[in-house]
């Protein structure tokens, strides 16, 4: 058994057919193509999954794609504009925030989500921000550098 959703995912209309069993991560890894969007653990644990859906961070293990359907997904793929890496991708890669790499996507998925709600965030709300979101390398003193230093470098609203 098969049901039709439709979705926006990076600015582009879907209509899939997608199995009830499949979650929003088999769906837009899988299904759509998009292999930015990382399966760790497959349980909700580690946030290398994340995606925004209608603008709010989640992890793409735990939605049913059918519960997707009318939904506006935003995935990593959708930061950057044409060639040119969006802000905190920018940041990661200044700040050597980026070991394997594994963790990457999902954690600016969470800091876009973090920075839309508190575009100056202090110290405490980005390590709150980012405390679903599990790297294994860095030790996330980079991770946070880097986040920090988008938000300076921003001049509008207070956090
Ligand atoms: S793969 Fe979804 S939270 Fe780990
Ligand atoms: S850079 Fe390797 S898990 Fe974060």
């Amino acid at each position: 058994m098969r049901y039709p959703i439709r979705l926006r995912v990076n600015g582009d209309l879907y209509e899939l057919s997608v199995d009830p069993r499949w979650s929003l991560l088999d769906m837009v890894r899988n299904h759509i193509g998009l292999r930015g969007v990382h399966r760790g653990c497959d349980s909700g644990d580690c946030g290398a999954c994340t995606v925004l859906l209608d603008g709010r961070p989640v992890a793409a293990c735990l939605v049913l794609a059918v519960d997707a359907d009318g939904a506006t997904v935003t995935t990593i793929e959708g930061l950057a504009q044409g060639n040119t890496p969006h802000p905190i991708q920018q940041a990661f890669v200044t700040h050597g925030a980026i070991q394997c790499g594994f963790c990457t996507p999902g954690m600016i998925m969470a800091v876009a989500a973090l920075l839309a709600e508190h575009p100056h965030p202090t110290e405490a709300q980005v390590r709150g921000g980012l405390a679903g979101n599990l790297c294994r390398c860095t030790g996330y003193a980079k991770i946070v550098e880097a986040v920090l230093s988008v938000a300076l470098s921003t001049d509008s609203g207070n956090g």
